[in-house]
């Protein structure tokens, strides 16, 4: 049995006023951090994190394990013993190829694919229903010259901009500490509130096309706020390594600029459950234009069946999408 208790914070309700983003409105609301204090089955955290929360699983046995499997990944490719100095104690190049490598390893490794199966178990996912993209090794660099299009700050944007899928949740971790200077940032204040965006006019197989054509593309590599909001503006998140957050692709956020000299190393996937689709629980789409939703992006987390070709399959209406389906 799932028990839906919460220790909370509390959030003063906003209506969907729409209009420009002000600093008063973005400084008007707390997060609504929310700790159940066991498994919760996968209704209680889409009635959560769909109306808003950021739901916050502390120390999780397989968590605090996939942290270690992690970090002995992280150290190997690295190859160095504190992998968050590794852009001190690299030459640039060295540590973008050593840390593109870390993150290939991480993607492909199958200890890790069971302990992030094991964490979702934990935190009472019913995994017979998930379907995930990646479980990815996320490094957020401290300097220019370390950055890459898969190693930088993120702007300000919703995931669901791009993959259009309003029951997508998100979970992100840190495997060495975080600070408020070196980690995600969320702005409350704008769950709903539609915010300018660029969602209308990306497209992802447009991005791969680009990206064939020219590895160095400048065709972004995700839609993004076009608002006058800046990271900086974003509450920080902190929690700690065995913890495992998760929230509505939906909600608005970003990556706090890493200015701090450390790397910030964290790990992150996303989610879709079928309960979830087959009962309409998703986010409220306030400003998500994409033309196409991108069911493909997810499969099963056990089968790896595709997303896509199971509601094809099972002919499932999917409500709640901006655009055609595709
Ligand atoms: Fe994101």
């Amino acid at each position: 049995m799932s028990i839906n208790w919460f220790t909370w914070l509390a959030r003063p309700k906003r209506g969907n006023g729409g209009g420009a983003p002000t600093e008063k409105n973005l400084a008007s609301d707390a997060l609504d951090l929310r700790y159940p204090s066991s498994s919760q089955n996968d209704r209680d955290r889409a009635s959560a994190v769909f109306s808003g929360a950021v739901v916050i699983y502390r120390a999780l046995p397989a968590m605090l394990e996939l942290v270690e499997c992690i970090r002995d990944i992280t150290r190997q490719a690295l190859k160095v013993t504190d992998p968050c100095l590794a852009e001190s104690l690299l030459e640039s190049p060295d540590f973008r190829h050593r840390a593109s490598s870390a993150r290939q390893a991480v993607r492909e490794n199958d200890d890790v694919a069971s302990l992030y199966r094991a964490v979702l178990r934990e935190a009472g996912v019913d995994v017979s229903a998930a379907f995930f993209d990646h479980f990815k090794l996320r490094l957020q660099p401290s300097n220019d010259v370390s950055r890459t299009r898969y190693m930088r700050d993120l702007p300000v944007h919703r995931d669901t901009w791009g993959s259009n899928v309003h029951a997508q949740i998100n979970w992100w971790a840190p495997i060495w500490p975080v600070a408020n200077d070196r980690t995600i940032g969320m702005f409350p204040a704008l769950w709903d509130v539609p915010v300018l965006n660029t969602s209308a006019g990306w497209s992802y197989p447009e991005f791969i096309r680009q990206l064939k054509a020219d590895k160095n593309t400048a065709y972004p590599m995700l839609p993004y706020c076009i608002d006058s909001l800046s990271p900086s503006d974003a509450v920080p998140v902190v929690i700690e390594p065995g913890d495992i957050m998760a929230f509505s692709g939906a909600h608005l956020h970003c990556s706090i600029p890493n200015q701090s000299g450390i790397l910030r190393i964290s790990t992150e996937t996303r989610t879709v459950s079928l309960h979830d689709l087959i009962n309409s629980r998703s986010a409220k789409n306030v400003d998500c234009n994409a033309p196409a939703s991108q069911f493909d992006w997810f499969h099963h987390i056990e089968t790896g069946e595709s997303l896509a070709h199971h509601l094809q399959a099972t002919e499932h209406k999917v409500p709640n999408v901006a655009g055609s389906d595709s």
